[in-house]
């Protein structure tokens, strides 16, 4: 009876899916779709609150009071994100303490690499911001309304975030007493970076393409984040290595 119920659900489902509808509610989802759904809103609340973690030091360790007053807001716009979506989880039944407390065994690894100076701070504002707005495009447009609508702030706060990086970045590449340390920064981040995309062509991604959950193969998000950043860095005269497809995690 219940796969019978799941079936006739699902024809419905993706007969909205397929419309362009947003689906609002949960008594229009199917099991599997919620699967994906919790899958892909439970990484991106914890990496906006492990990235707000991250950036925590980085009040005490800027280089002078506008930049402290400046990281103090990205803190504040992370856990903003972070409590946005921890409230649309929430909303779909998920015990987000309990969540939280838990802890995240899936955190993504890029997040347990040590921001150690400011260059490294910059670099991780200029490559993985503009990763998480890259990503955010899909989620803005996706088939469940209530993440899609929560996306368009939080999108527009990321390019504020990367736009802080990029003023940074530039200013170290041109200056000769800085432009090692920010290369060296680039090489350590760049291949981190690279692989927070997931892997080129998973089947978990087409499932995801399916629902509209996500709107374009990993590899594709990747390269419109390649393609966007490589000419900027090189008109700083920096080398960007090459782009990597990513087949295995
Ligand atoms: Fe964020
Ligand atoms: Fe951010």
């Amino acid at each position: 009876m219940l796969a019978v119920d799941q079936k006739a659900k699902n024809e419905e489902m993706m007969a909205k899916i397929n419309a362009g509808h947003k689906l609002e509610s949960l008594e229009e989802i199917t099991d599997e779709y919620k699967d994906s759904l919790l899958k892909l809103m439970i990484a991106q609340a914890d990496s906006e609150l492990a990235g707000a973690y991250g950036y925590v030091p980085w009040i005490e360790g800027a280089p002078n009071m506008p930049e402290r007053l400046a990281m103090a807001n990205i803190v504040k716009d992370e856990i903003r994100h972070a409590r946005a979506m921890y409230d649309l989880l929430d909303k779909v039944g998920i015990d987000t303490d309990a969540l939280i407390e838990a802890g995240m065994i899936n955190r993504m690894k890029v997040f347990y690499e040590p921001i150690k100076t400011w260059a490294d701070l910059v670099m991780f504002n200029f490559l993985m911001d503009r990763a998480a707005g890259h990503q955010l495009r899909d989620a803005a447009e996706c088939s469940w309304g209530p993440w899609s609508r929560a996306m368009v702030q939080i999108e527009k706060e990321e390019w504020m975030h990367v736009r802080h990086g990029e003023h940074w970045v530039k200013r170290y590449a041109e200056d000769p007493a800085k432009n090692a340390e920010i290369q060296k920064a680039l090489d350590f981040w760049f291949p981190k970076v690279n692989r927070v995309f997931g892997k080129s062509g998973s089947n978990t991604n087409k499932v995801f393409q399916k629902f509209r959950l996500k709107q374009r193969d990993n590899h594709d998000v990747r390269k419109s984040w390649y393609d966007e950043m490589k000419p900027i860095l090189e008109g700083y005269g920096l080398k960007v290595p090459a782009i990597d497809v990513v087949e295995k995690d």
